[in-house]
C-alpha cells in the first residue's frame, strides 16, 4: 500500500529525507553510519557491473531499519526487526520486484550462504554474526531448498556480498542523491 501523502512523484524526495534524518545513525555497531553503509553497498554493486535494479536494491536494502517500529539497535540487542520484509513492503508500491525481492531475501541470503559455503561465515563482521543468530542462524536443508526455488535469489546473493563489503570506515562515496536519475528510471508509474 502506498504511504499516505507520498505520491510516486515525491517518493524519491521522501527517500532522500529518510536518509538525511535517519542515515547518520550508527549501523549495527559497525564503523560506518546507516547511509554510508547503504551508499557503499550500492557502490560495490556498481563496481561489480550490476544492472540498475540491483544497484538500487543495494542502495535501499536496509531502508527497513528506517521505517519499522523497532529501535535502530534492536538486532544488536537480540531482537529481530524484520527489516528485510519491512523494507521490501515499504518499497513495493513504487519499485518493481527486481528491486524489492533481493531486499526481501538479503537476510535469507546470509543464512543460505552460511549453510552452503563453509568459508562464508569467516567473511562476516562480528555484528553480522551476532545478528545471524537472532535471524535464525544458518538455514536447514529444507530452508536451503526453498531458497533455491525463489525468484531473484541470485540477485539476493549478489546483494548480500555487496552488503558485507559496504562497511569501510572513512571511504568517500557517491551520496544517495546522485542516484536520482537511476531511481526515477525504475519508479513504477
Ligand atoms: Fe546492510
Amino acid at each position: 500500500m502506498p504511504i499516505k501523502n507520498v505520491s510516486t512523484e515525491n517518493f524519491i524526495d521522501f527517500i532522500f529525507e529518510l536518509f538525511a534524518q535517519r542515515g547518520t545513525e550508527e549501523y549495527m555497531g559497525e564503523s560506518v553510519t546507516m547511509s554510508q553503509h547503504m551508499e557503499q553497498t550500492a557502490a560495490c554493486a556498481v563496481a561489480d557491473g550490476a544492472c540498475d535494479s540491483l544497484v538500487i536494491s543495494a542502495l535501499l536494502h536496509d531502508i527497513g531499519h528506517f521505517v519499522g517500529d523497532h529501535p535502530i539497535d534492536a538486532l544488536e540487542n537480540g531482537n529481530d526487526n524484520y527489516h528485510d520484509e519491512i523494507g521490501a513492503r515499504f518499497l513495493e508500491p513504487y519499485f518493481p520486484s527486481s528491486v524489492t525481492e533481493p531486499i526481501r531475501l538479503h537476510v535469507a541470503a546470509k543464512r543460505y550462504l552460511c549453510a552452503t559455503h563453509s568459508d562464508y561465515l569467516g567473511h562476516l563482521s562480528a555484528a553480522s554474526v551476532n545478528s545471524l543468530n537472532v535471524q535464525g542462524g544458518p538455514m536447514n536443508a529444507e530452508e536451503v531448498e526453498q531458497f533455491e526455488n525463489k525468484a531473484l535469489n541470485q540477485d539476493a546473493l549478489r546483494l548480500r556480498l555487496y552488503d558485507d563489503d559496504g562497511k569501510v570506515a572513512g571511504l568517500t562515496i557517491k551520496p544517495v542523491t546522485d542516484y536520482r536519475p537511476m531511481l526515477e528510471s525504475l519508479l513504477l508509474h
